[in-house]
């Protein structure tokens, strides 16, 4: 084993200047009030990150308007100054401990499964999407299928990420995160059985990732230079775990290549596969694994190659091992560590020190439900 001390290497990405290069990845965890305020309690939770040694955290998916984008009860938003002040919480607290914090900004559209302001779900086309609603965010039963997005809608979802990025910098957040990976609208509007349109939003690749490059365009007007933004792609989706890409590699030039030019200052990748041994019927692939047949190259090598974007790999990384190979060969810059970081809210100063793991236990952390468990409120 060669040297892990890569990992404790500092790092800039946009402006924001990490201590090190590991980040705890963005995780839902349905513990705010019913309206979608940060708690005491989440305070807490993220702040031991922080002092655990990460350089980087995530928070979870956030609402960004009050249409069509909440996915979950108990989601937090950061759609008024309420919000706002209550994330402020948890900003100040992370800068306290050292601590770097970007806000992941998520539009569940079609797969919205509870949502306090809308009882219908918007999506590319009236698509019914795959699979099931997540029982660990208290769902159940199939999806609705979505009402078309009109041109109007379209409008609204670019403005409500707009609006969300301004009030994340109100809230003191270093930097923000377009979630358009995981099944989300994003991805809805990226994947091809979703979006069945005729328009300029629909039919080739080109096409379907215009709404992604909208949104991180009008995001970084929004905010200017000096709030840093990025954006997360992945192929597997929640309801869809194994998806690929029907244009392999050719479909990973355009659509990373249509981010370059997007005014992100990184690009985070996952493999939603990655995460699945998390539940019992699962299987999970690293995010060191060759993505499209024998060609060799991680969804990781390939966004940085087609983008030239700094890059943030996600996915089975929590042996320090992979986590360390990954950015030896170059492929990422920064990795975010999802369960493991649940299990070991220290992992940085475990690893640095030379202190064992603990392994991630589905049944004790997300069992009933994803809440948030262990921290006093
Ligand atoms: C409880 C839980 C909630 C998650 N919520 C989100 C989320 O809100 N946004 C997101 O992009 N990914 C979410 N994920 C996926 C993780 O960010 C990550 O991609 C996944 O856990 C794989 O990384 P790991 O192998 O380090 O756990 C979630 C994962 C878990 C375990």
């Amino acid at each position: 084993m060669t040297d892990i001390k890569i990992l404790f290497e500092t790092f800039k990405i946009g402006s924001t200047n990490l201590n090190n290069r590991v980040g705890v990845a963005p995780m839902t965890r349905t513990s705010a009030s019913p309206e979608g305020l940060a708690t005491d309690q989440m305070v807490s939770y993220y702040t031991k990150f922080a002092r655990g040694g990460f350089g980087l955290i995530f928070t979870e998916g956030v609402y960004p308007d009050d249409k069509y984008a909440q996915g979950y009860l108990n989601q937090p938003g950061i759609i008024n100054d309420e919000q706002v002040q209550a994330w402020k919480k948890v900003t100040d607290s992370v800068h306290d401990e050292g601590g770097k914090i970007f806000i992941q900004l998520m539009h569940a559209g079609a797969l919205s499964q509870g949502n306090r302001f809308n009882k219908q779900t918007l999506g590319p086309s009236a698509v019914q999407p795959k699979g099931e609603q997540l029982a660990f965010y208290g769902g159940e039963g199939s999806f609705p299928v979505p009402k078309e997005a009109t041109k109007e809608d379209i409008a609204e979802v670019i403005q409500g990420f707009v609006n969300a990025a301004v009030h994340a910098k109100q809230a003191g957040f270093d930097g923000v995160e377009i979630h358009g990976a995981n099944g989300y609208i994003l991805d809805q509007f990226l994947t091809d059985y979703m979006n069945q349109r005729t328009d300029e939003y629909g039919g080739s690749t080109e096409n379907r990732v215009r709404l992604l490059v909208e949104v991180s365009k009008a995001v970084r007007e929004a905010v200017g230079n000096e709030m840093t933004v990025g954006i997360r792609i992945s192929q597997g989706k929640v309801n869809d775990h194994h998806h690929k890409w029907a244009g392999e590699e050719k479909d990973a030039e355009i659509i990373f290549g249509q981010l370059k030019d997007a005014g992100l200052d990184f690009i985070h990748v996952t493999e939603y596969e990655a995460w699945q041994p998390a539940f019992p019927q699962a299987e999970g692939i690293t995010e060191l694994e060759s993505e499209f047949g024998d060609s060799g190259a991680t969804l990781a090598a390939l966004a940085k190659k087609y983008s030239n974007l700094p890059l943030i790999a996600n996915g089975y990384l929590h042996d320090p091992d992979k986590a360390r190979k990954i950015i030896e060969k170059g492929e990422a810059d920064v990795i975010t560590i999802g369960r493991g970081a649940l299990v070991n809210g220290d992992w940085v100063n475990k690893v640095k020190n030379g202190e064992p793991l603990k392994e991630f236990v589905a049944e004790e952390f997300l069992s009933p439900d994803a809440t948030i468990k262990g921290f006093e409120a």
